[in-house]
């Protein structure tokens, strides 16, 4: 067994590189190489948003103009490493501003903690909870919640539920109000908060203390954020799908896609990689915006299997006056104050291209970033398939990777824009112009 390194995170950077070079036998230039992406005035800044930073991770922050959400323009901003997801999107983004835009509905916004506990009584005591448990439990937080609550904000409702099939075992559920926050430090902040104050109602509520005290076993928000829905719809005449039905007649078209996300909604094995294509756009928009990616994709997936099979977030329709119609609904918590979104330079800059929206306008920005990438994939797939487009991406790559002059790019974008990509074609071909 190997020897642990002791007190890591007291060290300076310095020391924390020289101990891991020793300690892990890496590279002699790995300090050149992590301080090669710090950056020269705002590291103390980065150094601070995790523990044991060494250095900066690099992401490519695209943008996608043209987006038409509930009748606002946006160049929405997009953080992603994969080729082609940004050009999907604005492509989609295009195609939907001259055919309606996206539409949003934001059906609500409220946040869930818990506090789980075990306790020996019936639950028909705490179920409908006390009146006066309530506004005890309300009151010891109320420190935490009155600046929430001058906003709108705050506490919303509470309720006791026995697990099922695990008697003795409670959940105090509270609803949150965040406001323009995501929320997460708030509500686990009241959450733990009012872990004595339970105790303490049962203390003095004799009907309730015959039965012992609770035991508390964890305080925590809840990233099922099945409270905080939102869905994105965009919709057209069929014979507007020409832009994108490639060989295809619009009617096909339309069918085909119609089909394959019918494929997604019966077979689970689809519908993790069709939402995978939703979540290409929804975290692109997170995370340039600053927010948690984690609960999102969290949220969305456990939510697409809501009914005991994972199915896809996304439906199609083709109605009998001749429209086709896309929706997309997923719980979605995002803030645009809190957390990162203001702190980190970046997500200011990209709320700010957005018009510094409210959070429920970012949920429909996000949702509407998550259709656009799911319709461009799905109309790939039944057309061209996606390989043709990735290619063009791919052979860029190459290119830069083998050092090619922008001559030599020009000269291969045109050659192979009929034939197959592969390193070896690439190579071959630049030795060739090379050697003339
Ligand atoms: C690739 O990142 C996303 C797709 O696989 C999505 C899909 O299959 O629908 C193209």
């Amino acid at each position: 067994m190997g020897s642990i390194i002791m007190g890591f995170s007291k060290m300076s950077r310095e020391e924390k590189i020289e101990t891991l070079i020793n300690h892990y036998k890496l590279p002699r230039d790995f300090a050149e190489r992590v301080a090669e992406y710090r950056h020269p005035e705002k590291q103390e800044l980065f150094d601070d948003f995790s523990e044991n930073t060494l250095s900066n991770f690099y992401l490519p922050f695209g943008v996608a103009p043209n987006f038409l959400v509930d009748e606002q323009t946006y160049v929405v901003p997009m953080v992603v490493e994969e080729s082609s997801v940004v050009a999907a999107a604005s492509r989609a983004a295009s195609f939907w501003a001259v055919n309606g835009g996206f539409k949003t509905t934001i059906h609500n916004t409220l946040k869930k903690g818990h506090i789980w506990f075990a306790w020996k009584g019936p639950a028909s005591f705490l179920n409908p909870m006390p009146k006066s448990m309530f506004e005890s439990l309300s009151e010891s937080v109320a420190p935490l919640t009155e600046k929430m609550e001058r906003r709108g904000g705050g506490i919303m409702e509470m309720n006791i539920f026995e697990l099922d099939d695990h008697p003795g075992l409670f959940q105090l559920e509270v609803g949150f109000e965040t406001i323009e926050s995501m929320g997460a430090n708030f509500i686990n902040s009241c959450l733990e908060e009012m872990k004595e104050p339970l105790k303490q109602y049962f203390r003095s509520h004799i009907e309730l203390k015959q039965y012992g005290e609770p035991e508390i076993i964890m305080a925590i928000l809840s990233n099922y954020t099945t409270k905080c829905l939102v869905t994105s719809e965009v919709k057209c005449k069929i014979d507007a799908l020409k832009a994108y039905s490639a060989d295809l007649n619009p009617r096909e078209f339309a069918e085909k896609l119609k089909r394959a996300v019918d494929i997604a909604l019966a077979d689970t094995s689809r519908a993790v990689t069709h939402n995978k294509g939703i979540y290409n756009g929804v975290d692109s928009v997170v995370i340039a915006t600053g927010n948690d990616f984690r609960a999102a994709e969290a949220a969305g997936h456990a939510w697409a299997a809501r009914d005991g099979r994972y199915r896809s977030l996304s439906k199609c329709e083709i109605t009998e006056d001749g429209f086709f119609r896309m929706e997309l609904t997923i719980p979605l918590a995002l803030g645009t104050v809190g957390g990162l979104t203001r702190l980190h330079p970046m997500a200011a800059l990209a709320q700010e291209m957005l018009g510094n929206p409210d959070a429920t306008e970012l949920m429909g920005i996000a949702a509407a970033a998550g259709l656009a990438n799911n319709f461009s994939a799905v109309a790939s797939l039944v057309t061209t398939g996606i390989q043709k487009g990735h290619m063009k991406l791919h052979l860029t790559n190459l290119l830069k990777a083998m050092s090619a002059t922008p001559e030599e790019k020009e000269a291969s974008l045109d050659y192979f824009s009929d034939k197959t990509v592969s390193a070896r074609a690439v190579e071959e071909y630049l030795k060739k112009i090379r050697g003339k």
